[in-house]
């Protein structure tokens, strides 16, 4: 029953179980384009994950906005007068990315031309600079300059450290579907490590899980899958919290969800969910109908044998 339950209800976003034979049918190899407009491809096939975007799965937006909306100052033009000035980072490289143009006219003129990846982007320091792709200009220069420390100049055994890809952001507004193999080991849950227990997550709606989130206790919690939480843990936390206290007094972290950054919110399996309508027109984050406990055992029950 676990099983059919992740196949009707899970693998459209987590794609089958890795050691499913359909499993083959996503891998596909990475495809980009060189700012010449040459198509180009990787030898070797990886996973093609499902990129939800963010306003669908409902989950904390904030740090796939970093991708697309955090700028930096590496050249200091934007500092406060008085200070004294810092030398520029020295960013310079080519980086590959979404392609910006295409977005551009797909968002003017209404055009569903795909947005795919373009290599050869050309980034340097500047005083607005996309943080994203100076963070991964500066992982390449810092792979480059490990290769020249070892003498590693023949460029074709670059590109095979380098596995033959180029260094692409694409992803932005959206979070990966990862496969869930694992899973189970893997508390907190969410890119943001907002939610305690596998059961907060597929078994209660966004609005019913804990608002307070205890971290620093590595102890397993193997019914509810996840970090073990004391239950009476959210009136404590509150208590603490109103003092301004991050603090329990064993020194464990509390994580308080209702800080941007820190939401709940998201990837929930509601009554809320309404057959008649489409996914997309849902409300915001409810992306199943609920399970009966008895259906959510067996899906947690499958999940933990992946
Ligand atoms: C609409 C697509 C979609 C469906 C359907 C879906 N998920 Fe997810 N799932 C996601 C996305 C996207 C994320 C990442 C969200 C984030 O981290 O903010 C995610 C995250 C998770 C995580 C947390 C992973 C981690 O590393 O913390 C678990 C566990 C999970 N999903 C389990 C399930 C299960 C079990 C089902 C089926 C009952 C399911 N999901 C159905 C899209 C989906």
């Amino acid at each position: 029953m676990g099983k059919t339950l992740y196949q009707q209800r899970c693998q459209g976003c987590h794609l089958p179980a890795l050691s499913e034979p359909d499993i083959d049918k996503h891998l596909q190899p990475i495809e980009w384009r060189t700012t010449a407009g040459e198509k180009k491809s990787t030898s070797e096939k990886v996973l093609d994950l499902v990129i939800i975007p963010a306003q669908e799965i409902g989950t904390d937006p904030a740090q796939g906005e970093v991708l697309v909306n955090r700028l930096i100052d590496t050249v200091s033009i934007n500092q406060a007068s008085g200070e004294q000035a810092l030398s520029e980072l020295g960013i310079d490289g080519l980086l590959c990315g979404r392609d910006t143009q295409a977005i551009y006219d797909n968002q003017l003129f209404g055009g569903n031309q795909a947005v795919d990846l373009v290599d050869g982007l050309h980034i340097r320091d500047g005083g607005n600079l996309n943080f994203a792709f100076a963070l991964g200009t500066i992982v390449e220069q810092t792979i480059d300059a490990w290769f020249d420390a070892n003498f590693i100049r023949d460029q074709a055994l670059r590109d095979k450290f380098y596995g033959g890809r180029p260094n692409c952001l694409q992803a932005g507004r959206g979070y990966k579907a990862r496969p869930l193999n694992g899973v189970w080991a893997t508390a907190p849950f969410l890119h943001n490590g907002s939610v305690a227990t596998l059961r907060d997550l597929i078994c209660r709606p966004q609005e019913q899980r804990p608002a307070y989130v205890r971290l620093g206790d590595i102890r397993f919690n193997e019914n509810d899958i996840g970090l073990v939480q004391p239950k009476d843990f959210v009136q404590q936390a509150q208590h603490h919290v109103k003092k301004g206290q991050l603090y329990t007094e064993d020194g464990y972290f509390i994580l308080d969800t209702s800080i941007p950054g820190n939401s709940k919110q998201g990837h929930s399996f509601s009554a809320e969910y309404d057959t008649s309508k489409r996914y997309n027109e849902q409300k915001k984050g409810v992306i199943g109908p609920a399970f009966s406990e008895e259906e959510c055992t067996a899906i947690l029950e499958y999940v933990k044998t992946l």
